[in-house]
């Protein structure tokens, strides 16, 4: 088992893209690390450099306590599967799973018993005498992490093992994996851009986005409080509300959102009031999970300040429930765009970004340093989205009521960052 530190981590490749800039992560011995991402913000490109794979341009890769930058893929230690895990096409399972042994010269019979444990433990063991050709997708995949875990790796990474299987054995083979490197307790970092796929495996994750590090902590930690628009954007499904509001405190009423022909008031007595003060007179972002919206009967008592209204414009049927959006006149955010990074200027390979040598080195997320902007986002005119409870289906062009649970609602700055900062 070894413990992963990336400290200041640059990539830049050799057409001149940054791929990767200034990462600082650690990844504890025995966890199972998740790397989010949408296409492109350096997760593969990450998971190469700590494989080996992959040279660092400037930054340092610490494996258990050792600067590792300029160790082989071997001497890492490390065993890594791709999106189609790529196995010897003339081998059977079983040669495929050997092959590991064989190369470091394990006793066959020792060996060859491994296998079929193992085998037996990633429910192939029926076909080990087949060849890859005659495989179920799902079934190669099960084959080449076998090969890759055979060795006992100290590390294992994993590049988006499943997402070229159907839905359904994703599912089955994500709870086997988890099971199975949870019990081997080897420290795993596991590459997705699925946000269910990295919240039910992983201990902690970090979500990426064009190369920057936007967030990092336990899946509750980053549902519950995330450190971005952006990061709550992508870890919401249903879509979470984001809606452009002006601050007021307002004194004997509380801290008014002001949605334009709507409102909100946060209550004083509520622990974030003391932050969202400051804010006083200028623009937020307010994040509502669609399960914070309950629809009420209209003209139902409510606490003051805690209802929005709109008119149903369509509804969508997903089987365990209806989703509902409704036209309630309130600007929205698009996520995409708030605090987006600088794009990266691209610089010549190989020449050395600067880099605070002496700077905290497990200091939390890292979040850019952009001078706040006021407006920024794309305001339009969107649908509130919430969740209807089974039995209660109102109908299109319905007026609604919706009851806010502000206790749960999300604040963040104009520029995207969360407003109350969380110590994790
Ligand atoms: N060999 C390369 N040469 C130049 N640029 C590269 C190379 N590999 C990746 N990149 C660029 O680096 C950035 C990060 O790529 P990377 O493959 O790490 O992204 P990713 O998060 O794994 O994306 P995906 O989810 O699509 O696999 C991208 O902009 C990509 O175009
Ligand atoms: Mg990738």
């Amino acid at each position: 088992m070894t413990d992963v530190v990336l400290d200041g981590v640059d990539k830049v490749y050799p057409g001149g893209q940054i791929a990767v800039r200034d990462l600082r992560l650690r990844i504890a011995e025995g966890e199972l690390f998740v790397l989010l991402g949408p296409s492109g913000c350096g997760k593969s490109t990450i998971l190469r450099m700590i494989a080996g794979l992959e040279e660092i341009t400037t930054g340092d890769l610490w494996l258990n306590g050792s600067v590792a930058n300029e160790l082989t893929p071997r001497e890492r230690n490390v065993a890594m599967v791709f999106q189609e895990g790529a196995l010897y096409p003339h081998r059977t399972v079983k040669g495929n799973m050997m092959f590991p042994l064989e190369v470091s010269g394990d006793d066959r019979a020792e060996a060859g018993a491994k296998v079929v444990e193992l085998a037996r433990a990633l429910g192939i063991n029926s076909m080990i005498d087949r060849l890859p050709g005659t495989l179920s997708g799902g079934q190669r995949q099960r084959a080449a992490i076998g090969r890759a875990l055979i060795r006992e790796p100290s590390l294992f990474l994993m590049d988006e093992p499943l997402s070229s299987l159907d839905a359904g054995l994703r599912t089955e083979l994500r709870i086997e994996i988890t099971a199975l490197v949870r019990s081997t307790g080897t420290t795993t970092v596991y590459v997705t851009h699925d946000q269910v796929e990295a919240m039910t495996m992983a201990d902690r994750m970090a979500v990426l986005r064009e190369g920057l590090l936007e967030d990092v902590g336990t899946p509750e930690q980053i549902y519950e409080d995330p450190a971005t628009v952006f990061v709550a954007a992508f870890l919401s499904s249903p879509p979470i509300n984001l809606l452009h509001a002006t601050l007021w405190a307002v004194e004997g009423e509380g801290l008014l959102l002001d949605f334009g022909s709507q409102r909100l008031s946060v209550p004083w007595n509520d622990p974030r009031a003391s932050s969202l003060i400051s804010r006083h007179g200028r623009s937020v972002i307010v994040g509502i999970r669609p399960d914070t919206l309950m629809p009420i009967a209209p003209g139902s008592p409510a606490p003051h300040g805690t209802v929005l209204s709109g008119r149903i414009r369509t509804m969508e049927f997903h089987g365990h429930e209806w989703l509902a959006y409704a036209e309630a006149g309130i600007p929205t955010i698009d996520a995409t765009e708030v605090g987006r990074p600088e794009p990266p200027e691209t610089r010549e390979p190989g020449r050395p970004g600067v880099r605070d040598r002496l700077r905290t080195l497990f200091g939390g997320p890292h979040l850019h340093d952009e001078p706040v902007e006021e407006h920024a986002g794309h305001h339009r005119r969107s649908d509130l989205v919430f969740r209807i409870a089974p039995g209660n289906r109102p109908s299109r062009g319905d007026h609604v009521a919706l009851r806010a649970d502000l206790s749960r609602v999300l604040f963040f700055g104009a520029d995207g960052r969360r407003v109350t900062p969380v110590h994790r």
